[in-house]
């Protein structure tokens, strides 16, 4: 057992054991039982397939509500600290795949004042302004407007305040504390924080005046929030939002969580230009070995390979080609260069078509944003 990993939203350290985060956050992991249903709907999405999204709360429910024909809606959020990079669209492209296939409405919550409260360097004017480039990158994904609502949590704290307020006196300071491994130097404001993220999983159900059952799909990093959550929600009047839960992409590096703090040449943005790109999956770190007759020899290391990753989380779908690529990885038949060049060409195809998709969101912003 590996006891040397700490994840909370605010802070992942050390060889995450993603079996062994199952336990101690008491989730259940996605099995084939859960697959299954959704390969009653179409097709299985890649990221269920291969074990991204891979554990979950109640999301048999949600299942089950959907097949008696009553809707739930979907809800996830970004905080707005800085430019979006692959690692952070993953989970939000298999939300597009939750809204498209159910045809759910969601519910995507920009929380300027998050990133404002836990970060020094940050301005409230800059995290807002972060939060509109933010909310171009997530249009330019491809949610259905008639079946979105983006909103900034300063433009919607009306909306949200009294629900807010209502959890805050829930939620003792010794659960945050223990839950965010806060102590006394951190500020009030982050400490109420968390009520903010909470309301969210209601709206639907304010907006509505009935129980409607809410699906969030997050990086299991956000688990913390909603464990909090869950634990106030029936007293509030409202169901206990369920989770899909995704491991974390490994930055280019081959360490545990893509991110913004990390150095920039560690991570993919989505703005990058084509060299820029380039250059980073080119220096990316691999499972190769030393010298071309090694690997040639003994093959590469899949295992650790950040490249090979890339592959299995997004820009290798087909299963039998990802499956040739980890044979030819370790037989030495393929050498690393070859292999980042091909991930590269399904990069940059990814990265032109998200830019220009990403110029035409400019003018879909107010199909898109809810304001107070
Ligand atoms: N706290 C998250 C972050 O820092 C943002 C967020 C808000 C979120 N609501 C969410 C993420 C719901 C996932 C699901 O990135």
């Amino acid at each position: 057992m590996n006891e040397g990993f700490e994840v909370t939203p605010y802070g992942v350290s050390g060889d995450i054991d993603y079996d062994e985060l199952v336990d101690r956050f008491g989730t259940k992991k996605i099995d084939e039982s859960i697959i299954a249903r959704f390969a009653q709907l179409g097709p299985v999405h890649t990221m269920l397939r291969r074990g991204i999204f891979y554990s979950h709360r109640d999301l048999d429910w949600i299942l089950s509500e959907h097949e008696k024909g009553n809707g739930f809606t979907l809800y996830t959020g970004r905080g707005p600290s800085g430019p979006i990079h692959i690692g952070h669209t993953m989970p939000w492209l298999f939300t597009k795949y939750l809204q498209d296939t159910f045809k759910a409405k969601l519910w995507f919550q920009l929380t300027d004042d998050e990133k404002f409260m836990f970060y020094d360097h940050l301005t409230l004017e800059e995290t807002k302004s972060w939060g509109y480039e933010n909310a171009l990158d997530i249009i330019a994904l491809g949610f259905d407007p008639k079946l979105t609502n983006i909103f900034l949590d300063t433009e919607y704290i009306g909306t949200m305040y009294p629900t807010a307020i209502k959890a805050a006196k829930k939620i003792n300071f010794s659960t945050i504390r223990a839950v965010f491994g806060f102590d006394n130097s951190n500020n009030i404001g982050s400490i109420f924080f968390t009520s903010i993220q909470t309301v969210p999983c209601f709206l639907e159900s304010m907006l509505q005046g009935r129980k409607v059952p809410c699906l969030i799909p997050c990086g299991i990093d956000q688990d913390p929030h909603f464990r909090v959550t869950r634990d106030i929600a029936e007293g509030l009047g409202f169901s206990k939002p369920a989770l899909a839960h995704a491991k974390l992409m490994p930055s280019l590096t081959g360490s545990e969580k893509m991110s913004t703090s990390t150095k920039l040449s560690d991570t993919i943005f989505m703005t990058d230009d084509e060299d820029t790109a380039r250059r980073k999956v080119v220096n990316a770190f691999t499972g190769g070995r030393v010298s071309v007759e090694e690997q040639r020899k003994e093959g590469g290391n899949p295992e650790i390979c950040s490249i090979y990753q890339y592959n299995l989380y997004h820009f290798e779908p087909d299963d039998a080609k990802l499956a040739q690529l980890l044979a030819d990885c370790k037989s030495g038949n393929i050498l690393c260069g070859e292999c980042k060049n091909r991930l590269f060409e399904k990069i940059w195809t990814f990265l032109e078509h998200h830019q220009a998709e990403r110029e035409k969101a400019r003018d879909k912003i107010d199909d898109f944003f809810v304001r107070d």
